[in-house]
């Protein structure tokens, strides 16, 4: 489905700068969310672009049940390899009509996470705003992506996130500076999206 991030699907988890990726997303839910899910269990998770599932990996001991999708087959047979026991992992549009319909995202989430995908989407309003009502009520919304240097850079600013996820419904939205990661050439910084249905 998506031939350019199937081409780094073998690999991916062999970048220690994806992995410091996940690491950081994850430290930085358990610091900003942990409290407001509660004792840290993280119950119905969706990662949306979950890749190979470095972020589904650490939410899995402290989650019930993750849905993790992705529009790249390659990214999603490398996490089915890993055969992660409370992991779905399924190749899905969330776009397309037919993905309404699937038993897998037919009960409400606690939680939906989004480490690193939504700015690589082709209408990013639009999927926000198809994932949130997917969250039950009271349920969280969290995004990591890269702060957008200037005009026509890559990455998503605070107003973009902070516009879509208030569009979308979202209630006590936040976008903080949640890391940087060094070592990729000039220092990057990360932001996260936070917001309640
Ligand atoms: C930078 S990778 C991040 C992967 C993973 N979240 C991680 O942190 O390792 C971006 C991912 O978003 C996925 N993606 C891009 N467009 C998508 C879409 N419309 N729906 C679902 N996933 C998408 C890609 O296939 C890719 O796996």
């Amino acid at each position: 489905m998506s031939g350019t991030w199937d081409e780094h699907a073998r690999d991916w988890d062999d970048n220690p700068d994806v992995r410091a990726y996940a690491d950081k997303a994850f430290a930085s839910l358990k610091e900003h969310t942990g409290p407001a899910i509660g004792a840290n269990r993280y119950g119905r998770v969706l990662d949306f672009g979950c890749g190979t599932g470095l972020l589904s990996e650490k939410l899995a001991p402290v989650a019930g049940q993750i849905v993790a999708i992705d529009t790249s087959s390659a990214m999603i047979d490398v996490l089915k390899s890993k055969s992660i026991e409370n992991v779905i992992a399924l190749c899905v549009d969330i776009d397309a009509p037919s993905t309404v319909n699937l038993p897998a995202l037919g009960q409400p989430f606690d939680l939906i996470v989004a480490s690193s995908a939504l700015a690589f989407v082709p209408d990013y309003r639009t999927i926000v705003g198809n994932l949130v009502p997917l969250l039950r009520e009271g349920g969280l919304f969290v995004q990591w992506d890269w702060l957008k240097s200037g005009d026509g850079g890559f990455g998503l600013t605070s107003a973009e996130i902070s516009a879509a996820c208030k569009d979308a419904g979202l209630a006590d939205t936040r976008v903080l500076e949640a890391f940087v990661m060094e070592g990729m050439g000039d220092a990057m910084t990360v932001l996260m999206g936070v917001g309640t249905r």
